[in-house]
């Protein structure tokens, strides 16, 4: 058996990761590129749908490429591409749209979320459509998995009821992706406020550890983070959220469990337990960043990179496109 393909996207909506998205989502990508046929993807189309700010679109495009790089996402291992440069995903795109009804579109919880917050008035058609093309992205290449968090799971199941529509009417054209979220590897929230999930749109930036951001930023960060009351660094997310989330930081990056680092600092204070926090997230980030400056140094070597991936992106989606034509009866 070959081995199982997989797509994810990530939109460049944001200078740098943050830590929470390199946890949840980046770093089980690099693992799942040995022993997977694995394709990434920019979704710069689905960017469209918030805010449009050309410049930013195209700083925050090639810095994703930077940091997904840096971050182990092997352009030798993988197809890492930009969804723009691949049309087939606007054409299967509209398909998918002519398979999906209004009413199962409507109750896409993101799009009531988004929409909801702006009123419907602002909201953009393209918001509607996103997760027909978010199936389009999957669909073109045959993905058996899907990589993404918890808060994807409904337009994958979408993906998956629009592909087995397609399938059944129009004979065997897409591979159903399998149903696969990604466990939350470790459950990283805002410095801040610990009750709240680490997130840009959401947090305040002091409650956000960014890749990109310099070490010494990220350090005081994390020394001012929200502490509880006592003294014992112990994990207890009910009484200490704040203490819990850094002890979780340090273990998900240090690769040391939880129960040997409340061992390691029993009788010290937060204080002490911070400083070690901090050092451990700067030294984890400072070679990455590092590497994703070089990138970023030299644009055409990353234009050149991000090409050949949508070369080889291209292959494959545009035989899928081609079959799916050819199963509705579009004349070639
Ligand atoms: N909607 C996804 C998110 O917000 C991004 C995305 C677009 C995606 N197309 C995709 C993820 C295809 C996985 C596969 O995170």
């Amino acid at each position: 058996m070959s081995a199982k393909r997989v797509l994810s996207g990530i939109q460049p909506t944001s200078d740098s990761f943050h830590l929470g998205n390199y946890l949840g989502a980046v770093k089980q990508w690099v693992d799942l590129q040995d022993g997977h046929d694995a394709f990434y993807c920019i979704v710069d189309l689905h960017a469209l749908t918030g805010e449009i700010e050309p410049a930013l679109l195209r700083k925050r495009t090639l810095a994703s490429a930077a940091q997904l790089i840096s971050l182990g996402i092997s352009p030798e291992k993988s197809t890492l591409f930009v969804q723009s440069q691949v049309p087939q995903h606007n054409q299967l795109g509209w398909l998918m749209e002519c398979m999906a009804g209004f009413g199962e579109a409507s109750r896409m919880t993101q799009f009531k979320d988004k929409s909801a917050k702006g009123g419907s008035d602002s909201a953009r058609v393209g918001l509607f459509t996103y997760p027909m093309l978010q199936a389009a992205d999957i669909l073109l290449y045959q993905a058996n998995l899907v990589p993404v968090g918890e808060d994807q799971r409904q337009h994958i199941e979408l993906t998956r009821d629009l592909a087995g529509r397609f399938n059944t009417r129009f004979g065997q054209t897409f591979t159903i992706p399998e149903n696969f979220i990604l466990k939350t590897a470790a459950k990283i929230q805002d410095l801040q406020d610990p009750s709240a999930k680490m997130s840009k749109s959401s947090g305040s930036a002091a409650g956000v550890l960014e890749l990109m951001d310099t070490p010494e930023s990220n350090a005081k960060k994390i020394k001012s983070a929200a502490t509880d009351a006592g003294r014992e660094v112990k994990f207890d997310e009910k009484e200490k959220p704040g203490i819990s989330n850094l002890l979780t930081i340090h273990s998900a990056l240090s690769g040391k469990t939880i129960p040997a680092l409340e061992a390691e600092f029993d009788g010290k204070g937060y204080g002490d337990f911070k400083g070690a926090v901090a050092e451990v997230v700067v030294e984890y980030f400072r070679p990455i960043r590092a590497k994703a400056i070089d990138l970023l140094s030299d644009e055409k070597h990353l234009l050149d990179i991000l090409h050949d991936g949508a070369t080889k992106a291209r292959v494959v989606a545009s035989q899928t496109l081609e079959k799916a034509y050819e199963n509705l009866g579009i004349v070639k």
